[in-house]
């Protein structure tokens, strides 16, 4: 199988919860699992890995994490290559509060990565969402795992259990 790294950022533990689920399915080894607040050290580390899990909350005007800002600034400056990567796209969000920017860290996050030359896989149905707006939306879809674990905590699990499927078809 791929060598998987999980590279994510959350500041109250929503996005953690998806980047747990996806360690366990994928049986990632620890050193593999990133905190970008505390474990990253530079764009280097997303060349080890064929598929990459890259996670984000949303903040401000739907940007992300603020532990993201150096290292994209680093991907879309060294122009970075990642042709031949896979990557997924998940984070947390708050459709009801921030319905106008609903996961748009993961739009951003989408617009870096697959200019760098990474394929995106995991994109989701907007139908089971209500929110206004959203970066995230590519084509129709989300470009990965949307949670809103604020409003719909309910329906966190089940949209994880179905994404880790999906993508399991995916990679
Ligand atoms: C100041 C502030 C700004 C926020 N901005 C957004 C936003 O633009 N879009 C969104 O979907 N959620 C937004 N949120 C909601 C958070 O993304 C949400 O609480 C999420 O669950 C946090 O996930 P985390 O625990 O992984 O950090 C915002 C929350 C706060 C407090």
């Amino acid at each position: 199988m791929s060598k998987i790294g999980i590279f994510y950022a959350s500041a109250g533990g929503n996005t953690t919860i998806v980047a747990e689920a996806l360690k366990e399915a994928f049986e990632v080894e620890d050193d593999d699992c990133v905190l970008m607040e505390e474990d990253f050290d530079s764009v280097e580390q997303f060349e080890n890995y064929d598929t990459l899990f890259i996670g984000s909350s949303s903040w401000g005007q739907g940007d992300f994490h603020f532990s993201w800002v150096d290292p994209i600034f680093e991907i879309t400056s060294d122009g970075l290559d990642l042709s031949g990567k896979k990557v997924a796209f998940f984070g947390a969000g708050d459709a009801k509060t921030h319905g106008e920017h609903f996961c748009s860290a993961l739009g951003k996050l989408y617009d870096v990565f697959t200019k760098a030359g990474a394929k995106a896989v995991g994109f989701v149905d907007t139908d089971d969402y209500t929110y206004t707006k959203s970066l995230a939306e590519k084509n129709g879809k989300f470009c990965g795992l949307a949670i809103d674990n604020i409003n719909e905590p309910d329906k966190t699990e089940e949209r994880i259990e179905n994404w880790i499927e999906q993508l399991k078809t995916e990679l």
